[in-house]
Formats: structure tokens, C-alpha cells, sequence
């Protein structure tokens, strides 16, 4: 990618003060969505970043984690799976609980969307601190999936995710970050 693709990505994404509580600057993905150049050079980058590296298939989380995992998977030509918030996914499923600000969250995943030795990618609009990203790794692990790398649009590094992944044996890729 060169300075000038990630500048005018950056110059896509909004910023909202104090959403949706206090002292939070919101990144706010929807005017990147609705630019075309924009999420289609988004979509671009992620491509040109991880073809041709064995990944069979990419695994996105609700909501904002489909609107780039989905793209990346058509393109890579790999199958889609979708993480869902509790009660969502009508087949048998697999659940971790993992720690929000306040209090906790369950995601889900069928138990048949990965198999033994599928080399998945995780995508994810952001990475903060890693909270949600870690109960989609510790799900497709349980399927027996590897996982070595997750792609984000934006990475907040000072909320520590990178590093949190890391200690986990995957490395996350950002296009931007915003310290
Ligand atoms: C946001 C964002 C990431 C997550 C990042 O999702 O889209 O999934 O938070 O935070 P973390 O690294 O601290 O886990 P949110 O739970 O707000 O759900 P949404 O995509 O449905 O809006
Ligand atoms: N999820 C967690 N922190 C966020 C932020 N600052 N902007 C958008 N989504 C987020």
C-alpha cells in the first residue's frame, strides 16, 4: 500500500466525539462504506496482503467484521463464516463469553463451518483490546482451524489488542492505526 492509498482511506473514516459514552472518539467506518473508491481500495489492500498464503477460509464477526471479511473471502475465493452474537445461528453451535467494558458478551459459530485444518483468516473492522477477536480465535481452534493472522481496518494500539494476540500466536494486520 503506499501513503497516499492509506491517507485517502483515512480521510474516508469519520470521527465522532463521546459515542457512544464519554471520552470515546468513535471511528466511525459508515463514510468509508459509502465512498466506492474507498472500500474498494480497502478491499484492495486486504486481497493484495493475503493471497496466495494458503488461507482457506476467513471468518468474520458481527456486524461490522462482515462488511470486510465477506469482500476479502469472494476475493480470495474462499467460504465466508460468520461469528454471531448469542442466539442468532440456527445450527449447532459453539459459544465463548469474553470481557467487555462493562459486564461480558457471547458469541457464536457453527460447529460445522470449520474443519480440521482449514488456515483461517479473521477480519474485523478494529482492533481495540482484542476482547472480541480472542473468543473468535479460542472458537475456531476448537474446530480444529489454525489461526496465524487477522486483518483489521483500523488498530487502536494503545487498547494493547496487538499485543494481546500476539501472546496468542496471531499477528494482526492494520491498515491504520490511530494512536
Ligand atoms: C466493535 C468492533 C470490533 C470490536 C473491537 O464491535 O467492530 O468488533 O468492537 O473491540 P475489542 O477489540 O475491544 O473487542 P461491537 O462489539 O461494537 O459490535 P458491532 O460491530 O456489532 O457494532
Ligand atoms: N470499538 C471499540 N472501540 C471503538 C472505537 N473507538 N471506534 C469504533 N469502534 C470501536
Amino acid at each position: 500500500a503506499t501513503a497516499e492509498q492509506l491517507q485517502f482511506i483515512k480521510e474516508s473514516i469519520r470521527a465522532i466525539p463521546d459515542y457512544p459514552k464519554e471520552g470515546v472518539l468513535f471511528r466511525d467506518i459508515t463514510t468509508l462504506l459509502d465512498n466506492p473508491q474507498a472500500y474498494r481500495m480497502t478491499i484492495d489492500l486486504l486481497v493484495e496482503h493475503f493471497e496466495n498464503k494458503g488461507i482457506t477460509k476467513v471468518v468474520g464477526t458481527e456486524a461490522r467484521g462482515f462488511l470486510f471479511g465477506a469482500p476479502v473471502a469472494l476475493r480470495l475465493g474462499v467460504g465466508f463464516v460468520p461469528v454471531r452474537k448469542k442466539g442468532k445461528l440456527p445450527c449447532e453451535t459453539l459459544s465463548e463469553t469474553y470481557d467487555l467494558e462493562y459486564g461480558t458478551d457471547t458469541l457464536e459459530m457453527h460447529k460445522d463451518s470449520i474443519k480440521e485444518g482449514d488456515h483461517v483468516l479473521v477480519v474485523d473492522d478494529l482492533l481495540a483490546t482484542g476482547g472480541t477477536v480472542n473468543a473468535t480465535i479460542r472458537l475456531i481452534r476448537r474446530l480444529g482451524g489454525s489461526v496465524h493472522e487477522a486483518a483489521f481496518i483500523i488498530g487502536l494500539p494503545d487498547l494493547g489488542g496487538a499485543a494481546r494476540l500476539e501472546a496468542e500466536g496471531v499477528h494482526s494486520f492494520c491498515l491504520l492505526e490511530y494512536a
